[in-house]
């Protein structure tokens, strides 16, 4: 790969693009709408930028035309105050890329079946922009993906036309660490890693999001920043199985696991609390790492921490299952035939996004061995048939004591917050904990990762004559 020198950083292209972006003329684009591209429309259009989203979804374009938010973190009165002043709007029509200063691309980056990367979303929205591509243009790829993907794959594309990266216009690689859900932190305040193909590139990529984000960190390379995405997920997906495989100890051992984290926690240094759970979800910590994996495989590395993590956390949903399993049979119940109260769908607390989520996981193993599933979760009112493989769609319970209480159990595997988990408790025959949300310990509740005081069978001794029979 060629990268410019420093000494195109003063190119008329870069100048230009500078002065149009600190005036706010530029005219900024963002490619795919979703959880990430939304939030990051928005910070560009309430920075001043005329700014226009383009999504294959004529779902989301329309909504967002009408000044509707379909993502929670994004208030319906902002998105309906930025198209009411003409700074945002949303398209499908590729072409509008003709005329944008910059662009973001922000389109989901899956695994396939064989955890290989799934790179046709990211392929398709260059092409996309290879057909428009001007000189003086920034493109920017947000997507996760392993490192090497902006100038292995993006930048031949880009340049097939005879325009030069860096020169001619200018591409970098900015990850999103956004955070649904996070009530402190949002794509505004996370500092955005820049990295972009000469430092030309990273200027103006830097001078983009500093005018919209409060703070960038600019570094040396698109493949660095590839690279400290990818770190941030493996780090968190390394920790969670560590606590998680500390959970199947401490559940052996009869030790509660949270209780151990929660005083582990007060360390003033050194230690950072994760805590266990049914498994891993969500389109990022589960996935990423594999994109990391998957390159360093091509390069003859074995990354091993990735693959064992990726065991662990992938084992916790049969975990779970057993503990249900051995919840019902102490009340002489088996899973086949009960009844049983999933309480919350959605991958982590106070989010609607299911993606990954381990509780389908615990779900799909439940309807195998014959259970009478249902669910309640007030971030997800409907289960679509193809959503899970169940293959039946399922409609939220409503969070009433006698929904609860129909249950032979209930399973708590999302920890929301607006759930009433002291009537949860009182309502309900029998509970299987995942996430600590029952406070202290009753008969009736056993917990992920902690000693149980549920009784356990009773154990029948055969009499003589059966014995000997
Ligand atoms: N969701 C998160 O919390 C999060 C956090 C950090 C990073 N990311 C990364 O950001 C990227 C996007 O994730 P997301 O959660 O926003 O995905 P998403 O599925 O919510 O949104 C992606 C959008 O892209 C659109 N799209 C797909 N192909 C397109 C194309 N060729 N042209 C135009 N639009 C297209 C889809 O219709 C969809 O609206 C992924 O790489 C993901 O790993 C996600």
């Amino acid at each position: 790969m060629s990268r410019p020198s420093d000494t195109n950083i003063a190119n008329p292209q870069h100048v230009a693009l500078a002065e149009r972006i600190a005036a706010r003329s530029a005219r900024v684009g963002v490619i795919g709408l979703g959880y990430v591209g939304l939030p990051l429309a928005v910070e560009f259009a309430r920075a001043g930028f005329t700014t226009v989203g383009i999504d294959v979804d004529s779902r989301k374009t329309d909504a967002v035309n009408q000044g509707t938010s379909y993502i929670p973190d994004v208030p319906t009165e902002e998105v309906a105050r930025l198209v009411s002043t003409g700074r945002l709007s949303a398209t499908t029509d590729a072409a509008v890329l003709a005329s944008l200063d910059t662009v973001n691309i922000c389109v989901p980056t899956p695994l396939r079946k064989t955890k290989d990367p799934d790179m046709s979303f990211i392929v398709s929205a260059v092409e996309k922009v290879a057909a428009h591509l001007h000189p003086g243009m920034l493109v920017i790829l947000e997507s996760t993906t392993y490192p090497g993907t902006t100038e292995e794959l993006v930048q031949p594309m880009l340049e097939a036309n005879g325009l030069r990266a860096g020169v001619d216009f200018f591409l970098a690689f900015s990850p999103e660490r956004v955070d649904p859900g996070n009530p402190t932190y949002n794509t505004h305040n996370v500092p955005k890693v820049v990295g972009g193909v000469g430092p030309a590139s990273t200027a103006l990529a830097s001078a983009l999001y500093g005018a919209a984000i409060e703070c960038t960190v600019p570094v040396s390379s698109p493949q660095a920043a590839e690279m400290v995405k990818l770190l941030e997920n493996t780090f968190r997906m390394v920790n969670i199985a560590l606590v998680n495989e500390i959970a199947l100890m401490c559940d052996r051992l009869g030790i509660d696991v949270w209780e151990v984290v929660k005083a582990a926690a007060t360390k003033p240094f050194g230690f950072m609390p994760f805590y266990p759970g049914p498994g891993l979800g969500g389109h990022c910590i589960p996935i990423d790492p594999f994109y990391l994996s998957w390159k360093a495989k091509q390069n003859g590395f074995d990354p091993r921490f990735i693959e064992l993590a990726g065991q662990v956390n992938g084992a916790m949903p049969h975990f779970v299952v057993e503990k249900i399993a051995e919840a019902l049979n102490r009340r002489q119940k088996s899973i086949n035939g009960s009844t049983i109260l999933v309480l919350g769908l959605a991958y982590k607390r106070d989010i609607d996004d299911i993606r990954e989520s381990p509780s389908l996981d615990v779900m799909t193993l439940l309807h195998q061995k014959g259970a009478r599933l249902r669910y309640a979760d007030p971030h997800v009112p409907v289960l679509s048939a193809r959503a899970w493989h169940g293959g039946f769609e399922l409609r939220t319970e409503p969070l009433t004591a006698d929904a609860i209480g129909a249950a032979d159990c209930v399973a708590i595997l999302t920890g929301h917050s607006t759930v009433d988990y002291d009537m949860v408790a009182r309502s309900a025959a029998l509970v299987v904990d995942t996430r600590n949300a029952i406070r202290g310990s009753h008969a009736h509740v056993l917990k992920l990762g902690a000693p149980s005081t549920m009784v356990p069978p009773a154990v029948t001794v055969p009499d003589r004559e059966e014995a000997v029979a």
